[in-house]
């Protein structure tokens, strides 16, 4: 047989006729009465593939050893489906090819779980990747991902950008994740950090006049993993020179815009809105809202200031606010799902979750019985309370009552899906750049304030003045993108002058001297050697591209993720070392160590 011709997606109705030779894995195979119908599938897609004995005897023998997942190569002649057999449901649907040569390329196990399957286990597709990656929506998912980074590279290239890679063996990143360390063999009792982010080495290739960086990058973060985060992922990792805010949203702009016109066709409008971090954490009680529907949180401080309700009262008299949301409809929620919102709530520091069931025209709840005639009607307005509603409250430090509501209004929400009152569109695209996020932030595990992004982050300008006297007060220059309650990136302007950098360091974040000097005193340094004003962002390639695909794991647009304890289950990594490595790179274990 000849090399391979055409693919298992190209042959159409024109190419009747035609002697092709196609090569692919067994998909399905069916007799009918003899004569044998195969599915040849590459990455291409499907083809019909008949064997007739009356035809060809020896070919059509062959074929019935053949089953599934077998690699073959076939020749024959393409030929028109009889009318009332065209599938219009598949790109070569119209012809099959009548084999009259058949090579058994190499023969297969039978496959653990049926490829042409949905809602196979996980752990499962994970342990045979390699059989997983065959199917269409993998296979798909795989070349979406080459053409986004197809059309970051152009898009990027156009605006003058330069690909630099930057090195994996490095050292610490203050990205506020926990670390993979390496030992070095070479120097003993010493170790690399992976890189959680390129940070440092972008602003060093502005201080070394690089001027428009990016890079397809590779980053490690030992993180708690969700469906959203991988220990390692990826990041379209961009920094610019002598560029403001405005530059780094019209460039992003543009960046996404030509990758939802590439993989989708679809023309995103832009610019897109911006939302202060005040006011996305005030309505939607987090800074990456999902504005796809509503159910907004409403200020009730006021109303609540001298309440015989001594929960608020004493709230607001604390300094704090109260503050509440109408889960519109929601009043079917069962006494489980109100457990389970109030222990989401206190599981983030609140003492409870006061709620209101309005049903059959009465307001139900523990609480009720405290509020005043003017307090209820100051409810029913500003919440536009109805029949079948539910009312959540939030009694708290401005900051804990927004968090807290703004999740259990993630949850209601899904309460809400589930019982078909509400409908998120997936086909919307909220895209909205959050801004004005507060430089520093108070962190329970830390006795100093930390910065909210990372410590390269500039200050507001106006706001410097602040920064001694009242740091909470102090805007940073911190962007970020948010699509559809997802946060898609981040980003900001760097502090460019050396002695300012000192200064956050050492006076701000408090960071003790000898952590200064052997973490961060290259970077100080740096910056004292004329480096240009520059900032930069960075975002999740792999949020994107599922997000991009509507899928809800980014597990679905890597080839080899990692499942959610950080295991690679087909390798079996991590494993054990040996204790002659172990020796090597002198470390030693307690405990058992494999052999
Ligand atoms: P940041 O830490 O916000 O910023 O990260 C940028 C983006 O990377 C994605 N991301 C992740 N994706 C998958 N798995 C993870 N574990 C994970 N962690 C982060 C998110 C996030 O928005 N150096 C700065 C950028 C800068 O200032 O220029 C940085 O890394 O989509
Ligand atoms: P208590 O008087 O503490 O039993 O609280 C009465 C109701 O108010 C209960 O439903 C609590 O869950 C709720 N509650 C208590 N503290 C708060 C708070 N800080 N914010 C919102 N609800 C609260």
């Amino acid at each position: 047989m000849t090399k391979r011709t055409h693919s298992c997606g190209a042959l159409r109705g024109t190419d009747a006729g035609k002697e092709v030779v196609l090569a692919g894995w067994v998909s399905g195979r069916r007799d009918h009465g003899g004569v044998i119908f195969i599915d040849l599938r590459d990455r291409e897609g499907l083809t019909q593939i008949v064997f007739n004995p009356s035809l060809f005897p020896d070919t059509s023998a062959t074929a019935h050893t053949l089953r599934a997942e077998f690699v073959v190569k076939i020749g024959g002649k393409v030929s028109l489906r009889p009318e009332g057999t065209k599938n219009s449901g598949l790109a070569t649907g119209d012809v099959e090819v009548l084999a009259s040569q058949l090579e058994i390329l190499n023969p297969s196990e039978t496959p653990p779980f049926p490829l042409d399957e949905e809602g196979v286990n996980e752990d499962l597709r994970l342990r045979y990747r390699y059989l997983d990656l065959r199917r269409p929506a993998m296979a798909e998912s795989l070349r979406a991902r080459h053409r986004a980074a197809l059309a970051i590279r152009h898009y990027l290239d156009r605006q003058g950008f330069l690909e630099i890679e930057t090195p994996i063996l490095f050292k610490s990143t203050p990205e506020g994740a926990r670390e993979y360390l390496v030992p070095s063999r070479l120097n003993p009792g010493k170790f690399y950090a992976l890189p959680q982010s390129p940070q440092q080495f972008k602003q060093l290739l502005m201080v070394g006049g690089a001027e428009k960086y990016f890079q397809i990058a590779r980053c490690f973060r030992d993180e708690d993993l969700r469906a959203d985060r991988q220990p390692e992922f990826t990041q379209i990792d961009i920094e610019m020179s002598f560029i403001q805010r405005e530059d780094i949203y019209l460039l992003i702009e543009g960046l996404v815009k030509s990758v939802w016109k590439e993989v989708k066709g679809v023309d995103l409008a832009t610019p897109f809105p911006r939302v202060s971090f005040q006011e996305a954490l005030e309505t939607y009680g987090t800074d990456k809202p999902d504005r796809r529907y509503g159910l907004k949180l409403v200020d009730f401080t006021e109303t609540f200031r001298t309440s015989s309700f001594k929960v608020f009262q004493m709230a607001v008299a604390a300094g704090g606010v109260v503050k509440a949301f109408n889960a519109k409809g929601l009043a079917i929620i069962t006494t489980g799902q109100i457990e389970d919102l109030t222990n989401l709530a206190k599981s983030h520091g609140a003492k409870g979750l006061a709620w209101i069931k309005v049903e059959k025209g009465e307001w139900k709840s523990p609480i009720v019985k405290f509020f005043s005639e003017a307090e209820k009607k100051a409810l029913t307005e500003k919440l536009q309370v109805e029949e079948g509603d539910l009312i959540l409250f939030g009694a708290d430090q401005w900051t804990s009552a927004c968090e807290v509501l703004g999740l259990v209004r993630i949850k209601c929400a899904e309460y809400l899906e589930k019982a078909g009152k509400l409908k998120k569109d997936p086909a919307a695209l909220d895209f909205h750049w959050v801004v004005d996020f507060p430089l520093l932030r108070k962190d329970p595990e830390h006795p100093h304030m930390v910065a909210s992004h990372h410590p390269f982050t500039a200050p507001v300008g106006e706001d410097l003045a602040f920064l001694g006297s009242e740091p909470e007060k102090v805007r940073g220059q911190h962007y970020d993108l948010v699509l559809n309650g997802v946060e898609l990136g981040g980003g900001s302007i760097r502090i460019h002058q050396g002695d300012l950098q000192d200064k956050i360091f050492r006076e701000i974040l408090k960071l003790p001297e000898e952590i200064v000097t052997s973490r961060f005193g290259y970077m100080i340094e740096a910056l004292k050697f004329g480096a240009p004003p520059h900032g930069g962002i960075a975002l999740g390639f792999d949020r994107l591209m599922a997000l991009l695909l509507g899928q809800e794991s980014i597990r679905d647009v890597i080839a080899f993720p990692k499942n959610a304890r950080g295991q690679d289950v087909m390798s079996g990594a991590p494993a054990e070392a040996t204790p002659r490595q172990l020796k090597e790179i002198h470390i030693k274990t307690e405990g058992v160590v494999g052999g």
